[in-house]
């Protein structure tokens, strides 16, 4: 089998640790785009001077020039900016939508066969776009949300519990943003409710209603906790891990059931937008939609956040995109 051909547009902090952990990992050849001159070949051959230690011996290549990205089987977008503290990943729209649409434009010249895994934000607006500039078919691109998202809400349940968090399965719904939808009713230790675990703790259901609600609230604020402590940036570390849980899904046709940003034909009363939900991730991209049925609590909510990446995208078309 030949190794897959992986690049990664925007060098930053999540094209940096997506490089180390896909060579690492030996997951295919690496070609690291930017467009600062010099900074991806740094990058580049920092990580590969590792080899040696960590014994991989894929290819990894710095560039600024698109060239060669071609022929690339998997396309990972993390070129734009990050957020600054008191910033809302919407605020981003204009500058990224910006980076979005040069980038988009060199992907369907240079690499238009590849699988997109966008991780740029606001991002349900940047799949939107990516989808729109390309006309890749929408199985073939995916944007990185709610792994992330259900990974933040599966790690603070772990600590509230005191339990591994390998044992939890917590999934979150909708738009990367405020308005995201921790599905509570499904969260589960090994295949306990989380709210029986937390009911038994407190003795009392008032309590362990308050404190999901607190679990639930820093789930939806956790990329800003982060952006509040680094001041510089924004998180880096878990994305890159969450994108590289999906590439792994493409590249060995794993069928995994993964929250992904995917395009919805009617799914969950959604018809033409890329919202939040669970999808079989395979060689093919996203291969299928997983449907279950919502309460009309969790409808409602996820409405809600369907409204808000409808207004981004509105905002965002406004503004000539
Ligand atoms: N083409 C390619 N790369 C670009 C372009 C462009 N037109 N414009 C900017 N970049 C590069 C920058 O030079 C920078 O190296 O994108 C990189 C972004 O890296 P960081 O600023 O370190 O940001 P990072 O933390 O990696 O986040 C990237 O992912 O989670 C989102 O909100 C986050 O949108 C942001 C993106």
């Amino acid at each position: 089998m030949s190794r897959k051909k992986i690049a990664i547009i925007g060098g930053g902090q999540i094209g940096g640790v997506l490089t180390q952990l896909i060579a690492q990992k030996q997951l295919g050849d690496v070609v690291l785009f930017d467009i600062v001159q010099d900074m991806p070949q740094g990058k580049t051959l920092d990580i590969a001077e590792a080899a040696r230690v960590d014994l991989f011996d894929v290819n990894i290549k710095g560039t600024n020039d698109y060239q060669d990205i071609s022929g690339a089987d998997i396309i990972i977008i993390t070129a734009g900016l990050p957020r600054k503290p008191g910033m809302s990943r919407d605020d981003l729209l204009t500058t990224n939508a910006q980076i979005m649409k040069t980038v988009a434009e060199n992907i369907k010249k240079f690499a238009p066969n590849s699988i997109a895994i966008i991780i740029s934000n606001p991002l349900d607006a940047m799949v939107t776009l990516f989808t729109k500039v390309t006309g890749f078919p929408t199985n073939r691109v995916v944007g990185q949300a709610g792994i992330l998202d259900s990974s933040r809400f599966a790690t603070f349940i772990a600590w509230e519990l005191g339990v591994s968090v390998k044992d939890i399965n917590a999934l979150v719904l909708g738009g990367h943003g405020d308005t995201m939808v921790p599905i509570v009713r499904y969260a589960n230790v090994n295949g306990i409710p989380v709210m029986e675990l937390l009911e038994k703790k407190y003795n009392d259901k008032t309590k362990a209603k308050e404190v999901m609600t607190a679990l639930v609230e820093r789930t939806k604020q956790a990329g800003g906790e982060v952006v509040k402590l680094l001041k510089t940036g924004s998180a880096f570390y878990s994305p890159s891990s969450s994108a590289i849980a999906m590439t792994e899904a493409i590249i060995y046709d794993e069928k995994r059931v993964l929250p992904v940003c995917a395009y919805l034909n009617g799914e969950y009363g959604v018809k033409g937008y890329f919202v939040g939900v669970p999808a079989v991730l395979g060689a093919n991209g996203v291969e299928k939609i997983i449907e279950f049925a919502l309460n009309e609590e969790e409808q409602s909510l996820l409405n809600n956040s369907v409204n808000a990446v409808k207004s981004l995208v509105v905002d965002m078309e406004r503004l000539g995109f």
